[in-house]
């Protein structure tokens, strides 16, 4: 019995003793960090994930890609903000902002590029932000594990959309921008240093959202006989300052 004891406090079985201890702590805690290793999914899996449990990890699709989100519990646990994200994917529902009935779809058809673009962004930020927890068997990923027609389409279209962005933004830079400010008292103002205030139609804005947008561009005086200047309504020809 004595003996025994001796052996069970000797320096070697304490050593051997505390390296046991750190091993269960390490694989304990690597099995909490990572309690979903990558996979396929089904839908009908990822449904279970979907945050109403407290001890379930949560998990979330988008284009098909699936993340473990649980340490955004606050956000896509009940009662948080983006719940209707959780156990699901939702792809649609980043860009359209419908979290309600068939709103909450994978399907993107009939968006604009620009908008594809956002939900290829949205896939970025979980990529970054959480643990990439596999691939969801459906729209996007074929039950192998490949990627679709449907996602190379998705991520072509939001390529083109991204492209178009930027030659937006080159031809922008080409002009001044008016200064503006808003105060709930005065209203609007938009003013040029120098120049004189005109809108005028952004370039790629069709092509871009389907919809036409304007921006307030400062011109020179001797510029001012340029197609496609619109004067400010109630707004002098020379004045400096418009209100809005
Ligand atoms: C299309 C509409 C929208 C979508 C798809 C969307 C999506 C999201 C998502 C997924 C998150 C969680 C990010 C994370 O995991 O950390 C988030 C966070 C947040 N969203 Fe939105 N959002 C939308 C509109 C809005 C609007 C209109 C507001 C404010 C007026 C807003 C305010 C916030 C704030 C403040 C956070 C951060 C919360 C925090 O970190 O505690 N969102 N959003
Ligand atoms: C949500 O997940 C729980 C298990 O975590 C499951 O019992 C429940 O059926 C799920 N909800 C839906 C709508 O599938
Ligand atoms: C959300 O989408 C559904 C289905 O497309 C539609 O019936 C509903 O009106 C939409 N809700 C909002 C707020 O846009």
């Amino acid at each position: 019995m004595r003996s025994l004891w001796k052996l069970a406090t000797s320096p070697a079985s304490l050593a051997v003793l505390s390296v046991a201890v750190v091993i269960t702590a390490a694989l304990v805690g690597y099995t909490y960090k990572k309690p979903t290793r990558q996979r396929l999914w089904t839908t009908d899996e990822i449904v279970l994930y979907n945050g109403t449990d407290e001890g379930t990890p949560i998990l979330l699709g988008i284009l098909g890609s699936v993340f473990d989100v649980t340490k955004g519990r606050s956000h896509y646990g009940p009662g948080g903000g983006y719940h209707h994200f959780a156990g699901r994917d939702a792809s649609r529902a980043f860009v359209s902002g419908n979290f309600t009935g068939d709103g909450l779809t994978d399907s993107l058809r009939g968006l604009s590029s620009v908008e594809m673009k956002s939900v290829v962004d949205w896939r970025g930020f979980y990529m970054r932000t959480y643990v990439f927890v596999g691939k969801l068997i459906g729209r996007y990923y074929d039950n192998s594990g490949n990627p679709t027609k449907y996602l190379k389409g998705v991520e072509a279209k939001a390529a083109r959309g991204a492209q178009l962005l930027e030659k937006q933004k080159l031809e922008e830079d080409k002009l001044p921008s008016c200064n503006s400010k808003w105060s709930e008292r005065d209203g609007g103002e938009v003013w040029c240093d120098s120049g004189y205030p005109r809108l005028v139609q952004r370039p790629f804005e069709i092509a871009l959202t389907g919809r036409m947008s304007k921006r307030c561009v400062c011109f020179k005086e001797e510029e001012l006989q340029r197609p496609g200047l619109e004067v400010y309504k109630g707004c002098d020809h020379l004045s400096k300052s418009c209100p809005v």
